[in-house]
């Protein structure tokens, strides 16, 4: 028997309040195909004990819920532009515009299972050896502990690795482990993982100079990605730039950035006039 329209419905709110992901009323399927694991996995029979419970004691289970229900799609030099855009443009005018603090600062705000700032790190550790006798933050972020656990691990399968990674670099930067692949430590040293839910407040965080928060906004309504990607310009250097994923845009959406193009790539540079005060986050919606 499918999910009850109601159960549809109050499942939805959840997950939009929780983690800003908006799922359609066609969702059903999906809720059913990605919480029943989570049922079984807490001990009950089904997702409608599942949603009683949560009805119940809505704290203790919500967010494993939200998370269940994100997409964590990702490769390594996943759309690739990005990353010529970083070896060839952004990160030589850093060096020279940063030569005085020898800082730099990368946000990873949807790292997923850490593909993503494995790559910036490979791509600068290739190509910048001087970046070793700097201070490089590079912080990943993600709502999913699980995903935040792959990120920290750094291991990968090798149908992982199959996937955008070239073979110079595997050999370069990852060791065997059984069938998985192992990324070394002075590559995972430089990545520094926190848990951070885009639409919930944010910590303190350094002034970023790289931002990459792409394949997420997809997921938001529109109030959301606003609020969002004001409070990213916030926390950029005033020549910072932010990357977003290869189909998403801010056509459309009110938002302080200037757009930018390097070859084939798209970029956006904060654009704020006096620096205001960090917006707090917009909370989204009811399906019921
Ligand atoms: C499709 S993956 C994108 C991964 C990577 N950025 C890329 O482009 O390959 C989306 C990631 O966003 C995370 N996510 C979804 N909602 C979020 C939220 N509200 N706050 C932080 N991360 C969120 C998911 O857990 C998932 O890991």
């Amino acid at each position: 028997m499918p999910l009850a329209e109601a159960d549809v419905g109050y499942l939805r709110t959840l997950v939009a309040r929780r983690s800003g992901n908006i799922l359609s009323s066609n969702h059903g399927y999906l809720l059913e195909a990605r919480l029943t694991p989570v049922a079984e996995r807490l001990g009950l029979p089904n997702v409608e004990a599942l949603v009683a419970e949560l009805k119940r004691s809505p704290i203790k289970y919500e967010d494993t819920v939200a998370e269940a229900m994100t997409i964590n799609e990702t490769s390594f030099f996943r759309d690739i532009q990005p990353f010529e855009t970083l070896r060839k443009d952004l990160i030589p005018k850093l060096l020279t515009a940063r030569a005085g603090t020898r800082q730099l600062h990368i946000w990873c705000a949807a790292t997923s299972s850490g593909q993503e700032p494995y790559t910036i790190a490979m791509t600068l550790r290739e190509n910048f050896p001087q970046l070793v006798n700097w201070s490089v933050r590079i912080v990943a972020t993600d709502l999913s502990d699980e995903m935040l656990h792959r990120t920290r691990e750094g291991v990968y399968s090798q149908f992982e690795v199959n996937r955008g990674l070239p073979a110079k670099l595997l050999v370069k930067y990852f060791q065997r482990e059984g069938t998985s692949w192992r990324v070394h430590p002075e590559l995972r040293n430089w990545i520094e993982c926190r848990k951070l839910n885009l639409v919930s407040a944010w910590p303190s965080m350094p002034r970023f100079d790289i931002v990459f928060i792409r394949n997420v906004l997809i997921y938001f309504d529109q109030a959301t990605k606003e609020s969002v990607l004001q409070r990213a310009a916030r926390i950029m250097a005033p020549d910072g730039n932010l990357f977003l994923g290869g189909g998403e845009s801010l056509v459309g959406l009110n938002a302080p950035f200037t757009r930018e193009t390097y070859e084939k790539t798209v970029c956006y540079r904060p654009a704020l006039g006096t620096p205001a005060p960090v917006p707090a986050p917009v909370r989204p919606v009811s399906f019921n």
